[in-house]
This record gives structure tokens, C-alpha cells and sequence, in this order.
């Protein structure tokens, strides 16, 4: 897929097919996610992958809308190493869900709002913390697709100079 039209045309699902996600795609990925710059380049992430369906039901227990998460049939969690920032954990995390989905893998970002729940489930070493958990599966159906609320016009968001 073009550049621009996978970034145009990425939404946030939550339906998936149960189909599992090929080995060579979740590399692609991972290394998608990898390659994000970040602030002095420090890299302060980690990325936890989760298939067991216990482990998904655990995690989605942790966010306060997350119940779609065990249906997907992968989970990636962003993790935030010391030092790293949410800007820096959104690069990585924006750049897998692009990469998934020009691979036709759908995905959607979730909160951890309970973070210590998040830790506990994930055993992640102190000063660490789960910035995002990303679902990902292929499209249960192509109007699963479709759901969101449109975008605000660029007339509305663009300033000239100043605000
Ligand atoms: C930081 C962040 C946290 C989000 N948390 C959740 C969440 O907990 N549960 C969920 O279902 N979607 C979550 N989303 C997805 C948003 O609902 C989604 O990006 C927004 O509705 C736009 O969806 P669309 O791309 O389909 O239009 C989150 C998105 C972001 C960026």
C-alpha cells in the first residue's frame, strides 16, 4: 500500500477475525515499532507480545474499555522503559499499526487505565509502566472498518503564523 494512502486510511477496530497473524508479519512489525526515533534517541521502550488467551483476558482487566482485547488474535503492549515519554511510545505504537495495517491487519491503541494492574499482569521491572496496549487481527468484516466519527476539516485545525 502507498505511504500516504495506508496513513489515510487507518482507523481504530475492534472486531477481528480469530485468524492468527504470520510469524514473518509480526517480525515486520516489531521492527516497524523498533524504528521509531525518539527523544535523544534513548529508545525507551520495550514491546511485551501477548497471544495466550489468559494473558489477554488479564490485561484487558486493566483497562477501563478494553473488553475487545482477548478476541484479538494478537496484543502487543507498549511499554515505557525510564526515562521515555508518552510522545515516544506513540511513534512506536503509531508506526506497528501502519505497519499492520499495509499488511491488511487492523488494530486499535488501548488504555491501561488501572497501571499498577497493567505492571502486575505484564511483571514488568519497577519504574516501568504499559503506555498503551495495541490490538491487532485481520478485519472481521469490512464494515467493522467504517465506524468512527469523522475527522475535524483541516479549516478548523490549521493556523497561519499564530493562533
Ligand atoms: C491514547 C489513546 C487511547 C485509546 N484508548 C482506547 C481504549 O481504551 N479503548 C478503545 O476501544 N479505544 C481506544 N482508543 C482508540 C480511539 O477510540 C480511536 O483512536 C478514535 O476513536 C478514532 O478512531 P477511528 O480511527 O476509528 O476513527 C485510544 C486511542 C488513543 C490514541
Amino acid at each position: 500500500m502507498e505511504a500516504y494512502t495506508c496513513i489515510r486510511s487507518k482507523r481504530d477496530s475492534r472486531s477481528y477475525k480469530s485468524d492468527s497473524i504470520p510469524e514473518e508479519t509480526l517480525q515486520r512489525i516489531l521492527q516497524a515499532g523498533r524504528m521509531a526515533g525518539s527523544s535523544k534517541n534513548i529508545q525507551p521502550w520495550a514491546f511485551v507480545i501477548l497471544r495466550d488467551e489468559a494473558r489477554k483476558k488479564e490485561i484487558a482487566g486493566c483497562g477501563d474499555f478494553a473488553k475487545h482485547v482477548p478476541s484479538a488474535p494478537l496484543v502487543i503492549a507498549v511499554v515505557l522503559t525510564p526515562g521515555g515519554g508518552p510522545f515516544d511510545a506513540g511513534r512506536a505504537a503509531q508506526n506497528m499499526m501502519l505497519a499492520a495495517w499495509d499488511e491488511g491487519i487492523t488494530s486499535c491503541p488501548v488504555a491501561m487505565h488501572k497501571q499498577e494492574c497493567a505492571a502486575e499482569a505484564l511483571g514488568l521491572p519497577p519504574e516501568h509502566r504499559v503506555a498503551i496496549v495495541l490490538s491487532f487481527g485481520y478485519p472481521e468484516t469490512e464494515a467493522s472498518l467504517h465506524r468512527g466519527v469523522p475527522r475535524t476539516p483541516l479549516a478548523e485545525l490549521v493556523h497561519q503564523e499564530r493562533w
